[in-house]
């Protein structure tokens, strides 16, 4: 019989492309979300993708009820938690928004798990190393203090699983610490829907590219890397999604070497501002009119993963060329524009 796995926050970016991996590797999928930051347009696009429907229940995560009755009327073996407010700026402007939602939602899935013996997939991220002396960094660099209450959720979340997982006989749990994820599905049915402003840097590009901004700002061409704009590690959002299926494979094939494991999902490549640009451009043959600007608040200076744990214990690595990851992401950017 095979598997079920509950996807909170599955309507939106990174949850509908690991909807649609987790259902092709064979498992039954729940998604559940409130729409707070997206509508049904992903989740439509991962029907046709699919060819059928996925369960969908809209509800709040933040309900302790709705969560106790969601985990009573299915019986899931793994959740992968992705329903969360994920904007940095408007976390330190409305702190307590954060606060409550992003900690109650977790609460109550990992309570709800551990009654009932199902295994917690968490999404986090790189933002919990700050800014660092040596990249690329593993998984035992230790966590800088959080420049937001955004990535304080993180940081606290991963607490929360590692603490529970210490504590409740059979609750078992894995921190994905996603770097940036990019990039949308091969069939450009599914991809990011920013709403308002983009905050990250390829929605901008693709926005610029389409016209619907007049330019994008490079925050800061004066950091000391070899071309004066920040690194990063891009990470593919389809190879990012399958991070999560090798990820619940370990926790329900019961390969696990703790109760709480941590991995860095990232490509080991750092790609410059301007880099990004470039090889976009190049991508598709579109140009991006771009300026520098003043630095960001907040910005590191570079960072990007060593995810040679994630290839040795996952069996997973990044496979995507950056080149299709950024057509896939314009392709997108042409899809939404149309509709
Ligand atoms: N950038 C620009 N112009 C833009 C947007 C971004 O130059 O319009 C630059 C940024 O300065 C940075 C790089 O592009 O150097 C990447 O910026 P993103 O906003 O795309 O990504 P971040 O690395 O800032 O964001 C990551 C995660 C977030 C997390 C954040 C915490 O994607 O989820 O780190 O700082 F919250």
């Amino acid at each position: 019989m095979s598997k079920t796995v509950l996807v909170s926050g599955g309507a939106g970016y990174i949850g509908s492309h690991v909807t649609v991996e987790l259902s092709q590797a064979g498992y039954e999928v729940v998604v559940a979300d409130n729409l707070s930051n997206c509508d049904l347009t992903c989740l439509e696009g991962v029907r046709k993708i699919l060819g059928h429907p996925v369960t969908f229940k809209e509800m709040d995560f933040c309900t302790v009820k709705a969560v106790e009755d969601l985990f009573d009327s299915f019986r899931f073996d793994a959740v992968i938690h992705f329903a969360a407010f994920k904007a940095v700026g408007e976390s330190v402007s409305e702190p307590l928004k954060y606060y409550r939602n992003n900690l109650e939602s977790f609460i109550n899935v990992v309570e709800a798990s551990r009654k009932r013996g199902c295994a917690v997939l968490f999404s986090s991220s790189a933002t919990v190393y700050g800014e660092v002396d040596n990249p690329p960094v593993t998984e035992k660099n230790d966590r800088q203090s959080a420049t937001s209450p955004y990535g304080n959720t993180k940081q606290m979340c991963e607490d929360i699983l590692r603490d529970s997982a210490a504590a409740y006989e059979g609750l078992s749990g894995i921190a994905l610490r996603y770097f940036n994820p990019i990039g949308a599905h091969p069939s450009a049915l599914i991809g990011e829907l920013p709403r308002g402003v983009p905050n990250n840097l390829l929605p901008y590009v693709t926005q610029t590219a389409a016209g619907i901004r007049d330019c994008l700002s490079i925050f800061g061409d004066d950091y000391p890397t070899p071309d004066g704009t920040c690194l990063r590690d891009y990470i593919d959002v389809v190879d990012l999604a399958k991070a999560h299926v090798c990820a619940v494979g370990r926790m329900l094939g019961g390969k696990m070497e703790s109760a709480y494991e941590i991995f860095n999902i990232g490509t080991g490549r750092p790609v410059s501002v301007l880099e990004l640009v470039k090889t976009f451009e190049e991508a598709t043959g579109v140009k991006v009119n771009c300026r520098i600007a003043p630095r960001r608040p907040g910005d590191v200076t570079a960072i990007w993963a060593d995810p040679s744990l994630a290839v040795e214990k996952l069996g997973w690595k990044a496979e995507r060329p950056l080149v299709e990851t950024l057509r896939s992401a314009w392709q997108w950017q042409q899809y939404v524009s149309r509709k």
